[in-house]
């Protein structure tokens, strides 16, 4: 009897690989990561660049199309988005009611972008237009059902959106329910654009195998959230905070992180599956960080405990290439912001929703169902016994 495909390795054997590392999936144009020396590119733009120069609506249309746009392209591209924000009164009714259950945000999350696809009668057509709407409207509602789950976990009403502002500034006006400084409004961005793409984590490769069943793009996302809610994805720059908090101060770092280790637990931020090397993202985050510190003093504080944490771990574990990832600055920068660590992986979300719904678009284009096999470890034929048999 075989167990696995005759296709699925050389020679007839089986290959396997535990989490599928190293194993390709697909193509994309979306995004390239050089884990060896620490390199991210959206479409081509190394993502230093788009940190320095772009917006996160820029970024949006880039990963949507493949391509920047001319001026006149964001202008209509901003317009059509912000046009989409508001959300169904019953979406507002459900984040108040779930949150009364003291659930995570993330999930309070996933159950609310469930519900906004019922009042989408075009939820289920799979057409390339009305899913590149869809898509926009998906991007905009996100931010304000992130924003909101925000402001009710804290016992507050909902903020309506802004129809005339950008993305950021939007953001944190629902979730502050106060216009942010130009300062606020450019770091936010920053962490959105940081976040919005990724090639194929897991919680990316979800969404796209959720969708090549042709189900609908609500299911996909769904799925993603679920994924990123977790400690080994986008639930690691909580755990980053809660793990600062708790060290309290530089010079209890050492004895720490050593016990942890000795635990064989892991240090929240660090490690990757293809970055080697340092996470550019994470060096984009800590360098806005050390200029937050200069005039801040909590953000001094949580960094100089940081900067410990990372000479100790790349001391000691920089030869197994674990270096700091995306979630462990990130954290420090969106406490600046004042943003409550539970609000850290939906964060993490608004950013990166663009992301999940680039790769839903390019995969059903060109779909093929994803459909691998698993080495059967079970027993070999045996025979069905009557219960009354059975010892
Ligand atoms: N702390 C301590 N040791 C670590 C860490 C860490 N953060 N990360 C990896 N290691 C060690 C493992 O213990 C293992 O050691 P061993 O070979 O002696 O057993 C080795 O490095 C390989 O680790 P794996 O867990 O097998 O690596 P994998 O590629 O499967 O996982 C992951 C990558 C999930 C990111 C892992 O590094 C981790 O759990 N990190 C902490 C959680 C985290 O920060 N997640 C966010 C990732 S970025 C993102 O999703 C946005």
């Amino acid at each position: 009897m075989s167990y696995v495909s005759e296709k699925s390795g050389k020679d007839g054997k089986p290959s396997y690989s535990k989490g599928l590392e190293g194993v390709i999936i697909g193509e994309s144009k979306k995004c390239f990561i050089d884990g060896e020396r620490g390199y991210l590119a959206y479409v081509g733009i190394p993502i230093e660049q788009l940190a320095e120069n772009s917006t996160y609506e820029e970024v949006c249309f880039l990963l949507l199309h493949d391509r920047l746009p001319t001026e006149r392209e964001l202008r209509d591209f901003k317009k059509l988005l912000y046009s989409y924000r508001e959300v169904p009164s019953e979406v507002y009714s459900i984040i108040r009611s779930s949150a009364r259950y003291g659930v995570h945000p993330m999930a309070i999350l996933r159950l609310a972008v469930d519900y906004l696809s019922i009042f989408d009668e075009e939820a289920e057509i799979n057409t390339d237009n009305l899913n590149y709407i869809k898509a926009l409207r998906l991007i905009s509602k996100l931010h304000t059902i992130t924003a909101s789950i925000g402001r009710v976990i804290k016992g507050l009403e909902p903020v309506h959106p802004l129809e005339d502002v950008s993305m950021s500034a939007n953001w944190l006006w629902m979730y502050k329910g106060q216009k942010p400084s130009e300062e606020e409004e450019r770091i936010f961005d920053i962490i959105l654009i940081l976040h919005a793409e990724h090639e194929i984590n897991a919680s990316t490769f979800s969404a796209r195998v959720v969708v090549s069943s042709f189900t609908d793009i609500y299911s996909a996302v769904v799925a993603a959230i679920g994924s990123l809610k977790g400690p080994l994805h986008g639930g690691a720059n909580e755990d980053v905070m809660n793990m600062l908090s708790e060290i309290k101060d530089p010079s209890n770092v050492e004895q720490y992180v050593r016990s942890k280790l000795s635990r064989k637990e892991k240090i929240p931020g660090f490690g990757h599956r293809v970055y080697k090397n340092y996470d550019p993202r994470a060096a984009i985050l800590k360098s806005i960080a050390e200029k937050l510190a200069e005039k801040n003093s909590r953000v001094k504080h949580w960094l100089e405990i940081g900067k410990r944490i990372e000479k100790f771990m790349i001391e000691n574990m920089g030869q197994k290439g674990i270096y700091p990832n995306v979630d462990f600055f990130s954290g420090i920068v969106m406490s600046y912001l004042g943003i409550e660590p539970r609000m850290f992986t939906p964060i993490f979300a608004t950013g990166r929703i663009v992301g999940w719904l680039a790769h839903i678009l390019e995969q059903l284009k060109d779909n093929r169902i994803f459909r691998p096999r698993i080495i059967y470890t079970g027993p070999e034929e045996i025979n069905y016994v009557p219960i009354d048999q059975r010892s």
